[in-house]
């Protein structure tokens, strides 16, 4: 068939309960079983806001995606899949230029996807459809961590200067350690015109990251009301004073199940002692919390990087992609010229 016929083929319409299982079905297909929309289809199916398609070919389910609205502005992409015996017939396309066309419509000022750097059909279909990379991090998880175990690390850690007490972002002094006493934070300590959110606004991580403020593999406009959002529903702390201050938010991670939630690091930036005593606190708390796993995604070679790998945190492409390098990379689609596909 040509690639008009092949399109042609493919009807694109909102997902139902109905779709629900065959959704669940072509995911369990997707990395071991490891895929994360089971424990997200419900709330997508029931969410108001944005849109969750699935493709038909002949009358069957083929493929899925979502666009979500990150505030009116934002368009994001995510979720994306194609059952592998319906690959290569134009599906994904077909779902990417319906969502494209709808985020365009609905007048966005930014519409973007992150995808993993080994992804490679991913990456060439929508660089194919022109998304444009335009920043990236380094993906860092830790299974079922030991928190209290970690807890005490870090402060030892803090208390000693030892691991990677060299380490400190650009124009960072060597760090003061122990004696550093790290605050939660809530309420009006994170609202949008309070000093944490200016924090997290002005780090690096949102400097690397294109812009945006990464959770996991989804990235949220830079903006106060989603960093108060995040602090307000997650973690947020603050450790030391001046030039030896530092800031961590997190947030329960969105790809985790609501059985074994998962915390997502968004920010852990500053002097490393402070960031030592701060990981202390949250990993105790994450203990007391029953949190199942820890993921960040983080600039690459940032202090954050180097201190959740001497916590014990990896990745999956750790050996093969250098340090330097982001595992993660951020796409924008350019719709500030009106292009429907
Ligand atoms: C990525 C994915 C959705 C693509 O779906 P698909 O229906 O097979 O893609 P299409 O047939 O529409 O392909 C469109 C274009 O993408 C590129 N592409 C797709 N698969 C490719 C592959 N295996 N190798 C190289 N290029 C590929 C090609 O440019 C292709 O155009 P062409 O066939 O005319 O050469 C599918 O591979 C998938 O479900 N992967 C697993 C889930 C996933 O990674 N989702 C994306 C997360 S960000």
């Amino acid at each position: 068939m040509a690639e008009g016929e092949l399109a042609s083929a493919v009807k694109v319409r909102p997902a139902t309960a109905a779709d629900v299982q065959r959704i669940v079905d072509i995911s369990l297909r997707m990395w071991d079983g490891e895929d994360y929309i089971p424990n997200v289809v419900d709330e997508w199916m029931n969410s108001e806001e944005g849109a969750f398609v699935v493709a038909e070919v002949g009358g069957v389910v083929a493929g899925f995606a979502r666009l979500a609205f990150h505030g009116r502005d934002h368009g994001w992409l995510e979720g994306l899949r194609v059952d592998p015996d319906y690959r290569r017939r134009g599906i994904g396309r077909a779902i990417g230029r319906h969502l494209i066309n709808l985020a365009v419509d609905a007048g966005v000022s930014t519409l973007r996807f992150s995808t993993a750097v080994d992804n490679r059909e991913s990456i060439a279909m929508n660089e194919a459809m022109g998304f444009v990379r335009i920043g990236g991090g380094r993906w860092m998880e830790c299974e079922d961590p030991p928190w209290s175990e970690l807890a005490a690390k870090a402060e030892a850690a803090a208390e000693t200067g030892t691991g990677t007490g060299a380490v400190v972002e650009a124009g960072g002094e060597a760090a003061p350690v122990g004696g550093i006493a790290a605050v939660r934070l809530s309420g009006s300590d994170v609202a949008e015109d309070s000093g944490f959110v200016r924090d997290v606004l002005a780090s690096n991580v949102v400097a690397a990251v294109g812009g945006m403020l990464p959770a996991g593999f989804v990235f949220y406009p830079a903006e106060p009301a989603f960093v108060t959002k995040l602090a307000r529903d997650g973690y947020a702390y603050t450790a030391g004073t001046g030039q030896s201050r530092a800031v961590l938010l997190a947030s329960i991670w969105s790809e985790s199940s609501s059985e074994k939630p998962g915390v997502v690091i968004s920010a852990l930036e500053g002097e490393r002692g402070s960031c030592l005593a701060i990981l202390s606190a949250a990993f105790r708390d994450f203990a007391k919390d029953g949190i199942g796993a820890g993921v960040a995604t983080v600039p690459c070679e940032s202090i954050a990087y180097h201190l959740l790998r001497e916590m014990g945190f990896s990745s999956w492409m750790e050996e093969e992609v250098p340090a330097h390098l982001p595992t993660v990379l951020l796409y924008d689609y350019p719709v500030e010229a009106g292009l429907r596909r």
